[in-house]
Protein backbone atom coordinates (compact mmCIF):
# COMPACT_ATOMS: atom_id res chain seq x y z
CA UNK A 1 0.00 0.00 0.00
CA UNK A 2 1.18 3.56 -0.76
CA UNK A 3 -1.08 5.47 1.39
CA UNK A 4 0.88 6.74 4.41
CA UNK A 5 -1.49 5.46 7.77
CA UNK A 6 -0.96 6.67 11.43
CA UNK A 7 0.11 3.28 13.24
CA UNK A 8 -2.31 4.57 16.31
CA UNK A 9 -6.04 5.45 16.61
CA UNK A 10 -6.77 8.92 18.33
CA UNK A 11 -8.42 8.74 21.97
CA UNK A 12 -8.05 12.27 22.86
CA UNK A 13 -8.18 15.46 20.91
CA UNK A 14 -7.02 19.00 21.23
CA UNK A 15 -9.02 21.60 19.02
CA UNK A 16 -6.59 23.95 17.10
CA UNK A 17 -8.07 26.67 15.76
CA UNK A 18 -9.10 28.04 12.33
CA UNK A 19 -8.41 31.94 11.52
CA UNK A 20 -8.67 34.14 8.57
CA UNK A 21 -5.97 35.16 6.33
CA UNK A 22 -6.82 39.07 8.35
CA UNK A 23 -6.75 37.94 11.56
CA UNK A 24 -3.32 36.19 10.94
CA UNK A 25 -1.89 39.61 9.56
CA UNK A 26 -3.29 41.09 12.36
CA UNK A 27 -1.54 38.82 15.26
CA UNK A 28 2.03 38.80 13.22
CA UNK A 29 1.93 42.52 13.18
CA UNK A 30 1.33 42.30 17.02
CA UNK A 31 4.09 39.51 17.30
CA UNK A 32 6.62 42.33 15.32
CA UNK A 33 6.78 39.50 12.47
CA UNK A 34 8.76 37.40 14.81
CA UNK A 35 7.15 33.74 14.95
CA UNK A 36 9.20 33.13 18.17
CA UNK A 37 6.19 36.26 19.78
CA UNK A 38 3.21 34.14 18.17
CA UNK A 39 0.68 32.94 20.99
CA UNK A 40 0.92 28.89 19.93
CA UNK A 41 -2.91 29.02 20.09
CA UNK A 42 -2.89 31.29 17.05
CA UNK A 43 -0.76 29.04 15.20
CA UNK A 44 -2.55 26.13 13.35
CA UNK A 45 0.12 23.77 12.43
CA UNK A 46 2.99 24.23 14.69
CA UNK A 47 6.49 23.01 13.04
CA UNK A 48 8.80 25.35 15.20
CA UNK A 49 10.03 21.99 16.89
CA UNK A 50 9.93 18.56 17.22
CA UNK A 51 11.53 19.16 21.09
CA UNK A 52 9.02 18.08 24.02
CA UNK A 53 5.81 18.07 21.57
CA UNK A 54 5.33 14.97 21.28
CA UNK A 55 1.99 13.29 21.93
CA UNK A 56 2.06 10.61 24.76
CA UNK A 57 0.34 7.42 24.20
CA UNK A 58 -2.47 5.48 26.53
CA UNK A 59 0.73 3.27 27.92
CA UNK A 60 2.72 6.31 28.52
CA UNK A 61 -0.15 8.02 30.00
CA UNK A 62 -0.92 4.92 32.44
CA UNK A 63 2.67 4.84 33.13
CA UNK A 64 2.15 8.22 34.38
CA UNK A 65 -0.48 7.04 36.38
CA UNK A 66 1.89 4.74 37.92
CA UNK A 67 4.49 7.00 38.81
CA UNK A 68 5.88 6.95 42.02
CA UNK A 69 7.08 10.35 43.45
CA UNK A 70 8.71 8.90 46.25
CA UNK A 71 11.77 11.12 46.82
CA UNK A 72 15.01 8.29 46.87
CA UNK A 73 14.98 5.38 45.29
CA UNK A 74 11.70 5.45 43.72
CA UNK A 75 9.64 2.39 41.80
CA UNK A 76 9.73 4.52 38.45
CA UNK A 77 13.42 5.15 38.93
CA UNK A 78 13.77 1.68 38.48
CA UNK A 79 12.20 1.28 35.48
CA UNK A 80 13.64 4.12 34.01
CA UNK A 81 17.20 2.96 34.83
CA UNK A 82 16.42 -0.68 33.69
CA UNK A 83 14.66 1.05 30.36
CA UNK A 84 17.97 2.94 29.44
CA UNK A 85 20.27 0.00 30.68
CA UNK A 86 18.36 -1.99 28.27
CA UNK A 87 18.68 -0.33 25.39
CA UNK A 88 21.89 2.02 25.71
CA UNK A 89 23.49 -0.61 27.80
CA UNK A 90 25.26 1.63 29.69
CA UNK A 91 26.07 0.55 33.16
CA UNK A 92 25.27 4.53 34.94
CA UNK A 93 22.36 6.19 34.22
CA UNK A 94 21.79 9.90 35.55
CA UNK A 95 18.67 11.23 35.07
CA UNK A 96 18.43 15.21 33.61
CA UNK A 97 15.61 17.40 33.22
CA UNK A 98 16.70 17.53 29.78
CA UNK A 99 19.35 17.05 26.95
CA UNK A 100 21.08 20.44 27.83
CA UNK A 101 21.80 19.52 31.45
CA UNK A 102 23.53 16.82 30.84
CA UNK A 103 25.55 18.43 28.40
CA UNK A 104 26.48 20.88 31.25
CA UNK A 105 27.36 17.70 33.42
CA UNK A 106 29.41 15.58 30.92
CA UNK A 107 31.75 18.49 30.22
CA UNK A 108 31.97 20.58 33.17
CA UNK A 109 33.67 17.17 34.64
CA UNK A 110 35.54 16.39 31.43
CA UNK A 111 36.45 19.11 30.22
CA UNK A 112 39.10 21.93 30.97
CA UNK A 113 40.49 25.26 29.01
CA UNK A 114 42.44 25.37 25.95
CA UNK A 115 40.73 21.42 25.20
CA UNK A 116 38.77 20.44 21.87
CA UNK A 117 36.06 18.52 21.47
CA UNK A 118 34.89 17.08 18.40
CA UNK A 119 31.80 15.94 16.99
CA UNK A 120 29.90 15.57 13.50
CA UNK A 121 28.06 18.89 14.21
CA UNK A 122 27.34 20.37 17.57
CA UNK A 123 23.51 21.49 18.60
CA UNK A 124 23.98 24.69 19.97
CA UNK A 125 23.45 24.06 23.40
CA UNK A 126 26.15 20.86 23.10
CA UNK A 127 28.54 23.81 21.58
CA UNK A 128 27.48 26.44 24.52
CA UNK A 129 28.24 24.07 27.01
CA UNK A 130 31.72 22.61 25.55
CA UNK A 131 32.51 26.28 25.28
CA UNK A 132 31.29 27.33 28.45
CA UNK A 133 34.44 25.36 30.08
CA UNK A 134 36.62 26.95 27.94
CA UNK A 135 37.25 24.39 25.83
CA UNK A 136 36.56 24.33 21.87
CA UNK A 137 34.10 22.61 19.91
CA UNK A 138 35.01 21.50 16.67
CA UNK A 139 32.67 20.23 13.72
CA UNK A 140 33.93 17.25 11.54
CA UNK A 141 30.72 16.65 9.12
CA UNK A 142 31.79 14.95 5.88
CA UNK A 143 32.41 17.23 2.86
CA UNK A 144 28.77 16.20 1.96
CA UNK A 145 26.69 16.94 4.98
CA UNK A 146 28.01 20.68 4.50
CA UNK A 147 26.51 20.52 0.68
CA UNK A 148 22.71 20.90 0.78
CA UNK A 149 22.17 19.17 -2.82
CA UNK A 150 24.58 15.94 -2.56
CA UNK A 151 22.39 13.43 -1.89
CA UNK A 152 24.90 11.27 0.42
CA UNK A 153 22.43 8.50 1.98
CA UNK A 154 24.38 8.75 5.81
CA UNK A 155 25.63 12.85 5.52
CA UNK A 156 25.77 13.06 9.56
CA UNK A 157 28.96 10.97 8.87
CA UNK A 158 31.75 12.20 10.77
CA UNK A 159 35.49 12.62 8.50
CA UNK A 160 37.39 10.11 10.09
CA UNK A 161 40.34 11.75 8.08
CA UNK A 162 39.75 14.60 9.66
CA UNK A 163 39.48 13.30 12.81
CA UNK A 164 42.86 11.44 12.43
CA UNK A 165 44.46 14.91 11.92
CA UNK A 166 43.37 16.84 14.97
CA UNK A 167 44.28 14.51 17.12
CA UNK A 168 47.64 14.77 15.22
CA UNK A 169 47.35 18.06 15.38
CA UNK A 170 46.43 19.41 19.22
CA UNK A 171 47.43 15.79 21.43
CA UNK A 172 44.95 13.34 22.66
CA UNK A 173 45.63 14.65 25.65
CA UNK A 174 44.01 17.99 24.93
CA UNK A 175 41.08 15.59 23.54
CA UNK A 176 38.67 15.02 26.60
CA UNK A 177 36.11 13.01 24.73
CA UNK A 178 34.78 12.51 20.93
CA UNK A 179 31.15 12.81 20.15
CA UNK A 180 28.84 11.77 17.56
CA UNK A 181 25.15 13.34 17.15
CA UNK A 182 22.44 10.72 15.92
CA UNK A 183 20.74 12.24 14.09
CA UNK A 184 22.72 14.95 12.75
CA UNK A 185 20.44 18.24 13.81
CA UNK A 186 22.37 20.96 12.79
CA UNK A 187 23.25 19.11 9.76
CA UNK A 188 19.63 18.66 8.86
CA UNK A 189 18.54 15.78 10.52
CA UNK A 190 21.05 13.48 8.62
CA UNK A 191 21.53 9.96 10.10
CA UNK A 192 25.08 8.38 10.93
CA UNK A 193 26.04 4.67 9.49
CA UNK A 194 27.30 1.85 10.82
CA UNK A 195 29.84 1.73 9.73
CA UNK A 196 30.73 5.75 10.86
CA UNK A 197 30.14 4.79 14.10
CA UNK A 198 32.60 1.98 13.95
CA UNK A 199 35.35 3.78 12.69
CA UNK A 200 35.22 6.88 15.18
CA UNK A 201 34.96 4.59 17.70
CA UNK A 202 37.97 2.54 16.58
CA UNK A 203 40.49 5.99 16.41
CA UNK A 204 39.01 6.84 20.10
CA UNK A 205 39.82 3.79 21.54
CA UNK A 206 43.26 3.52 19.57
CA UNK A 207 43.85 6.98 21.25
CA UNK A 208 42.12 6.40 24.04
CA UNK A 209 39.15 9.12 23.95
CA UNK A 210 35.94 8.30 25.48
CA UNK A 211 33.11 8.24 22.56
CA UNK A 212 30.18 9.77 23.53
CA UNK A 213 26.82 9.80 21.46
CA UNK A 214 24.57 12.73 21.10
CA UNK A 215 21.24 10.05 21.17
CA UNK A 216 18.56 12.37 20.75
CA UNK A 217 17.10 10.92 17.71
CA UNK A 218 18.58 7.49 18.30
CA UNK A 219 15.45 5.51 17.18
CA UNK A 220 14.82 7.73 14.01
CA UNK A 221 18.93 6.94 13.18
CA UNK A 222 18.37 3.51 13.85
CA UNK A 223 15.69 3.19 10.85
CA UNK A 224 17.59 4.96 8.31
CA UNK A 225 20.56 2.38 9.26
CA UNK A 226 17.85 -0.41 8.58
CA UNK A 227 16.68 1.33 5.35
CA UNK A 228 20.31 2.49 3.75
CA UNK A 229 23.30 0.56 5.48
CA UNK A 230 23.95 -3.04 3.68
CA UNK A 231 23.59 -6.03 6.65
CA UNK A 232 20.86 -3.98 8.63
CA UNK A 233 17.29 -4.44 6.46
CA UNK A 234 16.00 -7.50 8.81
CA UNK A 235 17.52 -6.36 12.05
CA UNK A 236 15.17 -4.76 14.66
CA UNK A 237 15.72 -1.45 15.13
CA UNK A 238 16.22 -1.93 19.08
CA UNK A 239 19.04 -4.44 17.78
CA UNK A 240 20.97 -1.91 15.61
CA UNK A 241 20.53 0.76 18.73
CA UNK A 242 22.08 -1.51 20.89
CA UNK A 243 24.78 -2.54 17.96
CA UNK A 244 25.67 1.67 18.11
CA UNK A 245 25.90 2.27 21.53
CA UNK A 246 28.12 -0.65 22.03
CA UNK A 247 30.74 1.11 19.93
CA UNK A 248 30.26 4.12 22.70
CA UNK A 249 31.74 4.84 25.96
CA UNK A 250 28.36 6.82 27.11
CA UNK A 251 25.52 9.28 25.83
CA UNK A 252 23.66 12.32 26.50
CA UNK A 253 19.79 12.40 25.63
CA UNK A 254 17.37 14.56 25.22
CA UNK A 255 14.45 12.76 25.82
CA UNK A 256 12.01 15.02 24.67
CA UNK A 257 12.95 13.80 20.88
CA UNK A 258 13.30 10.41 21.11
CA UNK A 259 12.36 9.90 24.10
CA UNK A 260 8.79 10.49 23.02
CA UNK A 261 8.58 12.77 25.94
CA UNK A 262 7.54 16.39 26.82
CA UNK A 263 10.34 17.03 29.30
CA UNK A 264 13.62 14.66 30.63
CA UNK A 265 16.92 13.37 29.86
CA UNK A 266 19.86 11.38 30.76
CA UNK A 267 23.95 11.05 30.87
CA UNK A 268 24.96 7.67 30.99
CA UNK A 269 28.33 5.93 30.69
CA UNK A 270 30.18 2.81 31.82
CA UNK A 271 32.51 4.46 34.01
CA UNK A 272 32.13 4.27 37.74
CA UNK A 273 34.45 6.99 38.62
CA UNK A 274 33.78 9.74 36.10
CA UNK A 275 29.37 8.57 37.12
CA UNK A 276 30.44 9.56 40.62
CA UNK A 277 31.72 12.55 40.15
CA UNK A 278 28.85 13.85 37.89
CA UNK A 279 26.07 12.42 40.38
CA UNK A 280 28.02 15.45 43.01
CA UNK A 281 27.15 18.28 39.97
CA UNK A 282 23.65 16.53 39.33
CA UNK A 283 22.76 16.88 43.55
CA UNK A 284 23.76 20.39 43.27
CA UNK A 285 21.74 21.57 40.51
CA UNK A 286 19.37 19.11 39.43
CA UNK A 287 18.17 16.90 42.01
CA UNK A 288 18.98 13.51 43.93
CA UNK A 289 20.24 10.59 41.89
CA UNK A 290 16.99 8.62 41.57
CA UNK A 291 15.17 11.73 40.37
CA UNK A 292 17.60 14.76 38.82
CA UNK A 293 15.04 17.31 38.20
CA UNK A 294 12.37 15.27 36.98
CA UNK A 295 8.87 13.78 38.62
CA UNK A 296 8.62 10.26 38.94
CA UNK A 297 5.85 9.86 36.47
CA UNK A 298 8.04 11.61 33.71
CA UNK A 299 10.79 9.06 34.32
CA UNK A 300 7.86 6.48 33.89
CA UNK A 301 6.37 7.87 31.17
CA UNK A 302 10.43 8.09 29.33
CA UNK A 303 10.43 4.40 30.17
CA UNK A 304 7.91 3.47 28.24
CA UNK A 305 8.37 6.00 25.08
CA UNK A 306 11.70 4.79 24.61
CA UNK A 307 10.78 1.25 23.51
CA UNK A 308 7.54 3.18 21.56
CA UNK A 309 9.97 5.51 19.65
CA UNK A 310 11.94 1.56 18.31
CA UNK A 311 8.39 0.28 16.87
CA UNK A 312 9.04 -0.36 13.65
CA UNK A 313 5.29 0.64 12.32
CA UNK A 314 5.62 3.73 14.08
CA UNK A 315 9.24 4.88 12.79
CA UNK A 316 7.77 3.52 9.33
CA UNK A 317 5.04 6.04 9.51
CA UNK A 318 7.29 8.93 10.94
CA UNK A 319 10.15 8.66 8.68
CA UNK A 320 7.53 8.44 5.54
CA UNK A 321 5.47 10.94 6.44
CA UNK A 322 8.42 13.61 7.12
CA UNK A 323 10.24 12.33 3.54
CA UNK A 324 6.50 12.72 1.75
CA UNK A 325 6.85 16.10 2.74
CA UNK A 326 9.99 16.58 1.60
CA UNK A 327 9.60 15.07 -1.65
CA UNK A 328 6.23 16.44 -2.49
CA UNK A 329 7.44 20.05 -2.14
CA UNK A 330 10.74 19.22 -3.90
CA UNK A 331 8.98 17.92 -6.95
CA UNK A 332 7.20 20.91 -7.34
CA UNK A 333 10.28 22.69 -7.77
CA UNK A 334 10.57 23.92 -3.86
CA UNK A 335 14.70 23.57 -2.78
CA UNK A 336 15.44 21.57 0.24
CA UNK A 337 18.26 20.18 1.90
CA UNK A 338 18.12 16.31 0.39
CA UNK A 339 17.77 13.88 1.27
CA UNK A 340 15.00 14.61 4.08
CA UNK A 341 15.68 14.00 7.09
CA UNK A 342 14.11 12.41 10.03
CA UNK A 343 12.43 14.74 12.36
CA UNK A 344 12.41 18.09 9.56
CA UNK A 345 12.83 19.55 6.65
CA UNK A 346 14.51 22.32 5.50
CA UNK A 347 14.20 24.69 2.83
CA UNK A 348 16.84 26.70 0.96
CA UNK A 349 15.23 30.30 1.52
CA UNK A 350 18.30 31.98 -0.18
CA UNK A 351 17.15 29.56 -3.19
CA UNK A 352 13.25 30.06 -2.82
CA UNK A 353 13.84 34.01 -2.71
CA UNK A 354 16.72 34.87 -4.83
CA UNK A 355 15.32 38.24 -5.10
CA UNK A 356 15.92 38.66 -1.32
CA UNK A 357 19.14 39.46 0.06
CA UNK A 358 20.51 37.67 3.25
CA UNK A 359 20.53 41.08 4.93
CA UNK A 360 16.78 41.37 4.22
CA UNK A 361 16.93 37.90 6.10
CA UNK A 362 14.68 35.77 2.94
CA UNK A 363 14.35 33.02 5.92
CA UNK A 364 11.99 35.02 8.11
CA UNK A 365 10.37 36.54 5.48
CA UNK A 366 9.71 32.60 4.32
CA UNK A 367 8.41 31.82 7.55
CA UNK A 368 5.70 35.05 7.80
CA UNK A 369 4.40 34.12 4.38
CA UNK A 370 3.91 30.65 5.58
CA UNK A 371 2.18 31.80 8.64
CA UNK A 372 0.07 34.45 6.82
CA UNK A 373 -0.68 32.07 3.96
CA UNK A 374 -1.89 29.01 6.27
CA UNK A 375 -1.27 29.19 10.15
CA UNK A 376 1.99 27.14 9.99
CA UNK A 377 4.78 28.12 12.14
CA UNK A 378 8.42 27.16 10.91
CA UNK A 379 11.71 28.35 12.41
CA UNK A 380 14.88 30.49 10.33
CA UNK A 381 17.72 29.01 10.46
CA UNK A 382 19.55 31.90 8.99
CA UNK A 383 21.21 35.45 9.00
CA UNK A 384 18.40 36.01 11.87
CA UNK A 385 19.61 33.13 13.94
CA UNK A 386 23.03 33.10 12.87
CA UNK A 387 24.55 36.47 11.53
CA UNK A 388 26.70 38.64 13.37
CA UNK A 389 26.64 42.74 14.09
CA UNK A 390 29.90 43.86 14.28
CA UNK A 391 29.86 45.35 17.98
CA UNK A 392 32.42 48.16 16.44
CA UNK A 393 31.38 49.06 12.85
CA UNK A 394 27.74 48.05 13.68
CA UNK A 395 28.36 46.11 10.29
CA UNK A 396 25.74 43.27 9.74
CA UNK A 397 27.28 39.98 8.46
CA UNK A 398 25.31 37.25 6.97
CA UNK A 399 24.91 33.70 7.90
CA UNK A 400 26.37 30.67 5.56
CA UNK A 401 23.18 29.52 4.81
CA UNK A 402 19.06 30.39 5.00
CA UNK A 403 17.05 27.89 5.80
CA UNK A 404 14.12 27.47 6.88
CA UNK A 405 13.47 24.47 8.93
CA UNK A 406 9.79 22.22 9.52
CA UNK A 407 9.82 19.85 12.48
CA UNK A 408 7.28 17.47 13.01
CA UNK A 409 6.28 16.77 16.41
CA UNK A 410 6.25 13.05 17.13
CA UNK A 411 2.43 11.66 16.18
CA UNK A 412 0.93 15.01 16.79
CA UNK A 413 -0.63 15.79 12.79
CA UNK A 414 -1.89 13.52 10.76
CA UNK A 415 -1.28 12.91 6.89
CA UNK A 416 -4.03 15.52 6.09
CA UNK A 417 -2.61 18.21 8.24
CA UNK A 418 0.80 17.22 6.14
CA UNK A 419 -0.74 17.60 2.88
CA UNK A 420 -2.28 20.92 3.63
CA UNK A 421 1.20 21.74 4.54
CA UNK A 422 2.62 20.90 1.35
CA UNK A 423 -0.70 22.58 0.08
CA UNK A 424 0.38 25.87 1.58
CA UNK A 425 3.97 25.76 0.67
CA UNK A 426 3.34 25.15 -3.13
CA UNK A 427 0.69 28.23 -3.13
CA UNK A 428 3.47 30.40 -1.57
CA UNK A 429 6.06 29.37 -4.07
CA UNK A 430 3.86 30.20 -7.02
CA UNK A 431 3.77 33.90 -5.90
CA UNK A 432 7.25 33.76 -4.37
CA UNK A 433 8.43 36.56 -7.29
CA UNK A 434 6.14 39.11 -5.22
CA UNK A 435 7.93 38.51 -1.65
CA UNK A 436 9.94 41.04 -0.03
CA UNK A 437 12.33 41.05 2.75
CA UNK A 438 11.96 42.26 6.49
CA UNK A 439 14.24 44.42 8.53
CA UNK A 440 15.24 44.22 12.21
CA UNK A 441 13.56 47.11 14.33
CA UNK A 442 15.28 45.94 17.86
CA UNK A 443 17.51 43.46 18.80
CA UNK A 444 19.37 41.46 21.69
CA UNK A 445 23.08 41.32 21.83
CA UNK A 446 22.24 37.51 21.71
CA UNK A 447 20.29 35.02 20.91
CA UNK A 448 18.37 37.96 18.93
CA UNK A 449 15.94 35.40 16.80
CA UNK A 450 14.02 34.65 20.14
CA UNK A 451 13.09 38.42 20.30
CA UNK A 452 13.95 40.82 17.50
CA UNK A 453 11.36 42.61 16.64
CA UNK A 454 11.10 43.01 12.63
CA UNK A 455 9.04 45.18 10.10
CA UNK A 456 8.09 44.22 6.07
CA UNK A 457 10.51 46.22 4.03
CA UNK A 458 7.94 48.19 1.92
CA UNK A 459 9.08 49.19 -2.24
C1 LIG B 1 21.09 17.14 18.77
C2 LIG B 1 20.62 17.80 20.04
N1 LIG B 1 21.39 17.76 21.13
C3 LIG B 1 21.00 18.32 22.28
C4 LIG B 1 19.79 18.98 22.40
C5 LIG B 1 19.42 19.63 23.70
O1 LIG B 1 18.33 19.02 24.31
P1 LIG B 1 17.32 19.84 25.25
O2 LIG B 1 16.57 20.80 24.39
O3 LIG B 1 16.45 18.79 25.87
O4 LIG B 1 18.14 20.54 26.28
C6 LIG B 1 18.96 19.06 21.28
C7 LIG B 1 17.67 19.78 21.36
O5 LIG B 1 17.05 20.19 20.40
C8 LIG B 1 19.38 18.44 20.06
O6 LIG B 1 18.61 18.47 18.95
Amino acid sequence: MRTIIEPFKIKSVEPIRLTTRADRERKLGEAHWNAFLLRAEDVLIDLLTDSGTAAMSSEQWASVMRGDESYAGSRSWFRFEAAVQDIFGFRHVLPTHQGRAAERILFSTLCKPGDVVPNNTHFDTTRANVEYTGARAVDLVIREGREPQSRHPFKGDMDVDALRALIAEVGRERIPCCLLTVTNNSGGGQPVSMANVRAVSAVCREHGIPLYIDACRFAENAWFIRLREPGYADRAPIDIARELFSYADGCTMSAKKDGMANIGGFLASHDARLAAEERNLLILTEGFPTYGGLAGRDLDAIATGLYEALDPDYLLYRIQSTTYLGEHIAAAGVPIVQPPGGHAIYIDAAAFLPQVPPLELPGQALVAELYLEAGIRGVEIGTLMFGRRDPGTGEEHPAPMELVRLAVPRRVYTQSHIDYVVEAILEVWQRREALRGLRIVEQAPWLRHFTARLAPITP
